[in-house]
């Protein structure tokens, strides 16, 4: 089952080549409903919230506001004094890093992956060249494969935080968090990027037992502009905010100032408001069609994918191997011809995917390649999409021959 016809964009035509949209890594396309709630929302009610008691500014918060509630609701957070608007999960991690500096004064370790995307690369470097931090990176094996088992050796017990994807914008691969978990000292903080496995995983915070989860609005069928930093309560209340500014202070003298609660002491200046209202009509959305059904079709649809391509000559795909747990992406190249010839002839027939680094570098340089092309699924594809992508690059195989 697709929903493709929720998704106006998707009805469009390019080049007279009906939309096949195999980009949702990157970003996701709007259903009708979040579309109108921006609508509506700037028809009806716009207007800064938490600033004022007129009636438009106490309708805008309070449309904001249930966002948060919804939020909450979806990952399962103990309460949504633990849910913080961002303007994306970039910023939502640099604010975590930043923020636990003070906190790791001691020294210790921060331990990532050669998996990484840079947003959950660079802010962690940033950190330890500042501090007396030293980085850990698990490195992935010759497919790309990160081993849990590795990153439960790389943790010991002066580690201060592992901070990781919980699944992979390169190969889709999704981490055992839990197994993880189990296995390192309880003291360690877990910090999870969890920007792909937001809208491929059923998401429990309580249940993965993460201190953080990061994720942004736009990979999740709702407006770009908004991010989510979910943090346990008692760690946020312990943690200095980086930015300072309106709106997150309880007091301020011309020498001292003091912080609001949470969730506010994390949320200065004016957020994207409108963002966060399409937030929820996406949430709802989702609720409505049962999008964790639609999980085991998308696993069979990069299945599917990954045998058909197999039959390509020269194809090499980065990150499969037969035991581990992912979904919805699939890289590869076509040895010798370029990653970028590849989606730009795959666009002449309509066909959306991406060629390039994805932000993961060090993983590129790992497999000794410049780049790569990336399908990746979202919940209005359908097997047909994976037909009509094979079929455009056995065509497009031929003519770069
Ligand atoms: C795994 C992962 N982490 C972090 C990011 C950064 O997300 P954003 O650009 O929305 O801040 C992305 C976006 O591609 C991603 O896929």
């Amino acid at each position: 089952m697709s929903f493709k016809s929720d998704f106006p964009i998707l009805s469009k035509k390019i080049r007279n080549y009906p939309i096949t949209y195999l980009d949702s890594a990157a970003s996701t396309q709007k259903p009708n409903s979040v579309i109108e709630s921006l609508t509506n929302f700037y028809e009806n009610s716009y207007e800064n919230v938490h600033r004022g008691m007129n009636s438009l500014s106490i309708s805008a918060t309070d449309q904001f506001e249930r966002t948060r509630e919804s939020v909450k609701d979806f990952i399962n957070a103990k309460s949504s004094k633990e849910v913080i608007f961002t303007r994306g999960a970039t910023d939502s991690i640099n604010i975590i890093a930043n923020s636990l500096i003070k906190k790791f004064q001691d020294g210790g370790q921060v331990v990532i992956t050669e998996l990484e995307h840079h947003s959950n690369y660079l802010p962690w470097m940033k950190i330890c060249d500042n501090s007396n931090l030293e980085l850990k990176i698990v490195p992935v094996n010759e497919n790309g494969i990160i081993d849990e088992q590795q990153i439960i050796d790389i943790c010991s017990d002066t580690t201060k935080i592992l901070a990781i994807t919980h699944m992979s914008n390169v190969t889709g691969q999704i981490l055992d968090i839990k197994k993880i978990k189990s296995s390192i000292s309880k003291d360690i903080l877990i910090a999870l990027d969890g920007c792909q496995s937001i809208a491929h995983c059923n998401i429990d915070v309580q249940d993965l037992d993460c201190d953080f989860y990061s994720f942004s609005s736009h990979k999740l069928y709702g407006p770009s502009g908004v991010g989510i930093l979910f943090g346990k309560q008692k760690i946020l209340e312990e943690m200095d905010p980086p930015f300072l500014g309106g709106g997150m202070i309880n007091d301020v003298t011309l020498s001292t100032f003091s912080y609001a609660d949470l969730p506010n002491k994390f949320e200065p200046g004016t957020p994207s408001i409108e963002a966060v209202v399409g937030l929820n009509a996406s949430l709802e959305y989702l609720n409505k069609i049962n999008f964790y059904s639609y999980f085991e079709e998308e696993n069979k649809m990069r299945n599917t994918l990954i045998e058909r391509l197999k039959d390509i000559p020269s194809i090499q795909i980065y990150g499969i191997e037969k035991q581990i747990n992912a979904s919805s992406i699939v890289s590869f190249n076509i040895i010798d011809k370029n990653y970028n010839d590849i989606s730009t002839f795959l666009d002449q027939y309509g066909i959306m995917i991406r060629g390039g680094q994805h932000c993961c570098q060090p993983f590129m340089k790992k497999m000794n390649i410049p780049g790569s092309c990336r399908a990746s699924f979202g919940i209005y594809n359908d097997i047909n999409d994976i037909d009509i992508l094979v079929d455009s690059l056995e065509k497009t195989v031929k003519l770069l021959q």
